[in-house]
């Protein structure tokens, strides 16, 4: 069994309840575009970045769009999303997530945020997670988004350890194809049915032990 030093955590969905708010904020503008969105289709929008994101959306409305209408859009997504997380707190973390992180870090981890979201420092500041990390790669950081290892690989170059020793939590099927990718263990976060490519899937965070679940990796 390796030891693994470096842990990287996804954001949205894995640390927060954020990924409701990306996904009622694509349906907003779904709608507004005439077509409708359901949840199942919105998995396929996890993980990736912003515009991307817009690409699945616009490719499921069968909508052609221009660049300047695309980033207009894009635009007003990203509104809507900051205005529902404007007022997010420490309430807002999942449930598990500040326990099993106290654990990490008691384990003597390096503790890494590696999200796709150019919004993910507002959230880390207004939920008081920030302090818990020792590295933060987001969307900002970033050239390739996921399923491209390098948001993950940054964050490993980051913490100084190698990235056969180091593990992905997500939620998402980019994220986890992304560590794979990256030479790294992946922890999926949600069901087995949308996560098959992860070495190990539990629901969430709660209740789960950071010294057990490391040791089947
Ligand atoms: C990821 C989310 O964390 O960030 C995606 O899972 C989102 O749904 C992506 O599209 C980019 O986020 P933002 O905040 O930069 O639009
Ligand atoms: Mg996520």
């Amino acid at each position: 069994m390796k030891e693994r030093k470096g842990f990287i955590f996804d954001l949205d969905g894995v640390l927060v309840d954020t990924a409701k708010y990306h996904y009622l904020a694509w349906k907003r503008l779904a709608e507004e575009l005439g077509f409708s969105f359901t949840e199942e289709q919105n998995e396929r929008l996890k993980g990736v970045s912003r515009m991307r994101s817009l690409d699945i959306l616009l490719e499921i409305g069968n909508i052609k769009a221009s660049e300047s209408e695309k980033n207009e859009w894009a635009a007003r997504k990203n509104e809507w999303y900051v205005e529902y997380i404007s007022n997010m707190d420490a309430s807002h973390i999942l449930p598990g997530a500040t326990e099993f992180l106290v654990e990490a870090k008691e384990l003597g981890k390096r503790l890494a945020i590696g999200s796709a979201s150019k919004n993910a420092m507002i959230i880390l500041k207004n939920t008081g997670l920030f302090p818990y990390f020792d590295a933060v790669i987001d969307g900002n950081k970033v050239t390739k988004a996921k399923p491209d290892p390098e948001v993950f690989l940054l964050a490993a170059e980051e913490l100084e350890v190698d990235p056969t020793l180091c593990v992905v939590f997500e939620d998402s099927e980019a994220g986890i194809e992304a560590a794979k990718r990256a030479g790294m263990a992946a922890v999926g976060i949600g069901s087995k049915e949308h996560l098959s490519k992860a070495d190990i899937v539990i629901p969430s965070l709660k209740g789960a032990s950071c010294k057990e679940l490391v040791k089947s990796l």
